[in-house]
């Protein structure tokens, strides 16, 4: 039997909408701790129970409120109805019954070697990525009412580590492990998201009859797909926290790797990238790309986001390079890839010479379903339900994302074009990781 949200669920989604989400760095991710005790993982536990359906409702109410009958398109609403699921899911899983005694204790911050230190969560900087006056939204860190009167102090930050001199009792564990049990059924839930909701803005262009969509509806899609990126980061490092005891990586903190290393990454990301190319090229060889990298170079970050970028930027460039010079072109430009190292960023340069782009399409490339692929192939939400990820190109979702990954740990990602020549994009990283997630 499907699912059907009731009335009364609604209301509470709509209340817990009223709340700001709380925003976490990455580095006060990785202060968790790479080996949580049952107690900390616990502590863990209640900050997201209450944060993620905070999240996910404030989700469900923007897809409820979308204009010009979006809201209404099958695909949107059965997207809407999953972050409902979710929601429920989260709110509805019983809490143990806990004693005094371990309460007091979940309470009290951790002492180590015999002497009590008050555990600091370091501050999250804003993010650079959000204008002044965006951010009003942020909660959590600055807030410390939430427009309902209430106050809303410390208990919600993410960073907890608690007295852990002596056993838990086992329900904490059970519950723990339930936890983790109930996210990871909603992870998967969720992997068709991007595919879906595209899916719902093209059943919007053909009844609608439009053909781009509007500045309302893209700063939605911003919105919303960034959320995604902070909900996955989220429920993602609370599993692999979890389960961590299975497979210990010492430069691993969760998923969450504390010496990525940059060469390494971007010389598998090229390796892929190629070999798309040239398998939806049918090339022998596809163009070559040389990386000027120090190999020695890593610093805190999520190998994945960082894949996930450089393997959609050098996708464009290598398309670009195909297409401009023709498929039985002996011998194609070389694409480079230089890699900076600065105090503050790490700044990948991807520079093509596929041609560039027009200046009066710049704008266009940011926007979602936007690409010069003549027929967009088709959307199967089974088709890769990890992560979105087109063949070699088609869907217009490559450049977006990847900045959202970017902007996500206070990055961005530019692009830069000579029309006639080719394209330059740099990705900038952040390595001072202390930038809260952009929330808004
Ligand atoms: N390096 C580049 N050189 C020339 N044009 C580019 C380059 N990168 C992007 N573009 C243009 O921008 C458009 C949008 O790029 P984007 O990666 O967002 O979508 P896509 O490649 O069309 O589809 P996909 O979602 O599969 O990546 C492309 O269709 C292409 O026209
Ligand atoms: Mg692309």
């Amino acid at each position: 039997m499907s699912w059907k949200s009731s009335d009364r669920l609604m209301a509470t989604i709509r209340h817990y909408a009223k709340f700001p989400a709380t925003g976490v760095s990455l580095r006060q991710m990785v202060q968790f701790g790479d080996k949580p005790s049952t107690g900390t993982l616990f502590r863990a536990s209640q900050f997201l129970s209450e944060e993620l359906p905070i999240r996910l409702a404030h989700r469900v109410q923007e897809l409820d409120d979308l204009p010009d009958g979006l809201n209404d398109m099958p695909s949107v609403t059965k997207v809407k109805d999953w972050y409902a699921q979710s929601f429920e899911e989260i709110t509805q899983l019983p809490r143990p019954d806990l004693s005094r005694d371990v309460r007091t204790r979940l309470m009290k911050p951790a002492k180590h070697s015999g002497r009590q230190i008050l555990q600091q969560l370091s501050e999250a900087t804003p993010n650079p990525s959000i204008d002044e006056g965006e951010s009003s939204g942020w909660g959590g860190l600055q807030n410390s009412s939430n427009g309902n009167g209430k106050a809303r102090s410390l208990s919600r930050r993410y960073f907890a580590t608690v007295d852990d001199t002596g056993d838990w009792p086992p329900e904490l564990q059970i519950y723990n492990q339930r936890f983790a049990q109930t996210l990871h059924k909603i992870k998967r839930r969720h992997d068709g998201v991007v595919t879906t909701m595209a899916q719902g803005i093209l059943e919007y262009k053909r009844r609608r009859q439009r053909m781009q969509i509007d500045g309302t509806i893209q700063s939605f899609l911003d919105r919303f797909y960034m959320s995604r990126i902070g909900i996955r980061m989220l429920i993602g490092q609370h599993i692999a926290l979890t389960d961590q005891s299975h497979h210990r990586d010492p430069t691993y903190v969760g998923i969450i790797c504390t010496k990525t290393n940059v060469k390494d990454l971007a010389q598998e990301a090229i390796e892929n990238a190629r070999f798309v190319c040239e398998d939806h090229y049918g090339l022998f060889e596809a163009p070559r790309i040389q990386l000027v990298c120090n190999p020695n170079l890593d610093f805190m970050y999520v190998p994945g986001h960082l894949s996930h970028m450089l393997f959609e930027t050098l996708k464009n460039s290598l398309r670009a390079v195909v297409e401009t010079h023709g498929m039985d072109k002996q011998e194609f430009p070389v694409t480079k890839v230089i890699v900076a190292e600065g105090k503050e960023d790490i700044t990948i340069k991807v520079s093509d010479e596929g041609g560039g782009i027009p200046r009066s399409a710049i704008p266009l490339v940011w926007t979602y379903m936007y690409t010069t692929v003549d027929r967009t192939p088709n959307l199967d939400p089974d088709f890769d339900k990890s992560d979105f990820k087109a063949p070699m190109a088609g869907f217009g979702y490559g450049l977006p994302i990847s900045r959202l990954y970017a902007r996500y740990f206070g990055g961005d990602l530019k692009l830069i074009s000579m029309e006639g020549y080719g394209t330059d994009v740099y990705l900038h990283l952040n390595r001072l990781s202390s930038s809260s997630e952009p929330l808004q």
